[in-house]
């Protein structure tokens, strides 16, 4: 190939890099960036009903209920309980490093909002012997919102895990 077409196909390439307009280039590259605000709401919108007419803010202020046992970023922590990012989609009890108890390593599920609302309703009735010490979360709404505010927060993709 000659020298200007090679030019020419650099130009092309840094042209398509720089689309999305994330970022700067002497940040450490994150494996996937942080959604923006427009493109969280743009996934709220696409989720299936009922979480699609769900309040984020109100999810996020019932999270702090959680936020003292698990982490929702991508790579954090194991606390008291499993890091929740990817959650949805997932095997119950299978995040690396984490101590489950029998009750969620048997479970033998996949996560989808449908249990999740029945897991935070009440934990212990749902899956029996499990050790999350969590009373629940007996309004419907707020349930509903944190679900959703939990998909927008961890990475769920509903193209590729539908
Ligand atoms: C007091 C600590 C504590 C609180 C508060 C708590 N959890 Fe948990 N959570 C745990 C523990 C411990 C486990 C592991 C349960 C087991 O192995 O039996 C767990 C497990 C889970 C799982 C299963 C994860 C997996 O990988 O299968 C989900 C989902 C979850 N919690 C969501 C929540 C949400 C959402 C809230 C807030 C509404 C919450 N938890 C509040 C301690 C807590």
């Amino acid at each position: 190939m000659n020298r200007p077409a090679l030019i020419i196909l650099s130009g092309l390439a840094l042209a398509s890099c720089g689309q999305k307009g994330e970022g700067d280039a002497t940040a450490p590259a994150p494996d996937r960036p942080a959604p923006t605000a427009a493109e969280k709401a743009a996934l709220l919108a696409a989720l299936p009903a009922p979480y699609d007419q769900a309040d984020l803010d109100n999810g996020r202020r019932v999270f702090a209920r959680c936020r003292s046992c698990h982490t929702i970023t991508e790579g954090g922590p194991n606390m008291t309980g499993p890091n929740l990012f990817g959650v949805f989609g997932r095997q119950a009890g299978v995040h690396p490093d984490y101590n489950y108890s029998a009750a969620v390593k048997q479970a033998g599920f996949i996560w989808d909002g449908e249990r999740l609302d029945h897991w935070l309703e009440n934990p212990r009735t749902f899956l029996k012997g499990t050790k999350m010490s969590f009373a629940g979360i007996p309004d419907a709404t707020d349930r509903r919102d944190v679900i959703a505010f939990l998909k927008v927060e961890t990475g769920y993709a509903p193209a590729a895990r539908p």
